[in-house]
């Protein structure tokens, strides 16, 4: 089968398109023909090996030689093991070990597999699943008129955070490069802010909630710019500032009931329907930057390594059967 190949860390270049075998599905797994796969933020962190903890299980090079995590496809073949698909199903998800999606084929378990929306295509449903399950999460508990700031919206999964958040009644700021503010607000931002043009963590005693797509700000500082009982989520950034705020948040803002955290995204069908539910009635969309042919997968990572992609960029992968 056809499939994108990186054997080690580095920039985008150093991916080329190859030949695999066809993985055979373990009694527990599913084969699927893939039809789409999505470049999240976490792609672009596994090419480059860096934040470090992008290198857990493959301190020198990575772990699987294909990367892509999340995939929408047809189920090819099951298990003996595996009642709940069949061969012919339409499925979507986020891959269990984060990679393997960029090819024609690939065999996972199917516990993280959804039942694809008829009306959604491959290319929206594989939109959705690492993304999407963030922003659900990010945005749990969110209030009709809370004040939420979106540190790094105008990546691969700030769309869904902003889209949520918006969804759920909340007055949004969203924060990026300055020449994505019109994007920003496209997307439903009722306010942007550059980050080259102002630090949003000056703002004292402002928001309820913020979602930290890309951390780089200590515990310590973060929590002044939350409301008495907000609450600040680091959802990816510096390793350096990840263990900082592992440690040390519950502490930062304790006195006025401030809650400075990790949010740990757990892997989950679950959320992934919830989701999508909401996809599906039309109260949060998946927002699709450009889509490329698997044999251009070089210039998708081009595209999000450049940090110019506005939303998702997805990989078609035409049907090989
Ligand atoms: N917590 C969990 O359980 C969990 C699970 C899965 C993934 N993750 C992590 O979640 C993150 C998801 O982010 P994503 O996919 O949306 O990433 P992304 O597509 O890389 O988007 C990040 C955005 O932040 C912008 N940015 C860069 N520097 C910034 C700064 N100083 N201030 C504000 N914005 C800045 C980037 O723009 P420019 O590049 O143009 O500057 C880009 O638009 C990843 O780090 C991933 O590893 C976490």
């Amino acid at each position: 089968m056809r499939a994108v190949i990186q054997e080690r860390y580095g920039s985008p270049d150093v991916i080329e398109l190859g030949e695999l075998p066809e993985p055979v599905p373990a009694d527990g797994e599913v084969l699927i023909e893939v039809r789409a796969a999505s470049l999240n933020g976490s792609d672009r962190e596994n090419l480059a090996g860096s934040p470090f903890y992008s290198r857990i299980g493959g301190l020198r090079r990575p772990r699987h030689p294909v990367p892509g995590s999340d995939v929408a496809g047809v189920v090819a073949a099951v298990g003996s093991a595996v009642g709940e698909f069949a061969p012919g199903d339409e499925v979507f998800g986020e891959l269990a070990g984060y990679r393997g999606g960029l090819a024609e084929y690939v065999a996972t378990p199917p516990a993280l597999l959804a039942r694809k929306p008829a009306g959604l295509s491959f290319v929206e449903a594989a939109a959705i699943p690492q993304s999407g399950c963030i922003a659900y999460r990010a945005t749990l508990g969110v209030r009709e008129g809370d004040a939420v700031l979106v540190n790094g919206a105008g990546g691969a999964g700030g769309a869904f955070v902003v889209g949520l958040a918006k969804h759920l009644g909340a007055e949004v700021t969203a924060v990026d490069r300055a020449d994505k503010a019109d994007y920003l607000r496209l997307i439903g931002a009722d306010e942007a802010i550059g980050y080259e043009d102002e630090d949003w963590a000056d703002h004292r005693d402002r928001y309820d909630r913020v979602v930290d797509l890309i951390g780089h700000r200590s515990p310590f500082r973060v929590h002044r710019a939350l409301r008495p009982g907000g609450r600040y989520l680091m959802v990816g950034g510096r390793t350096r500032i990840l263990l900082a705020t592992l440690l040390a948040g519950p502490a930062a803002g304790a006195r006025a009931g401030k809650r400075v955290r990790v949010l740990a995204v757990p892997q989950s069908r679950a959320d992934l329907e919830a989701v999508t539910e909401l996809v599906v009635a039309g109260a949060v969309a998946p927002v699709i930057d450009r889509v490329y042919p698997l044999a251009e997968a070089g210039a998708a990572f081009e595209r999000i390594a450049s940090g110019r992609n506005r939303g998702k960029v997805v990989v078609e992968v035409p049907g090989s059967r």
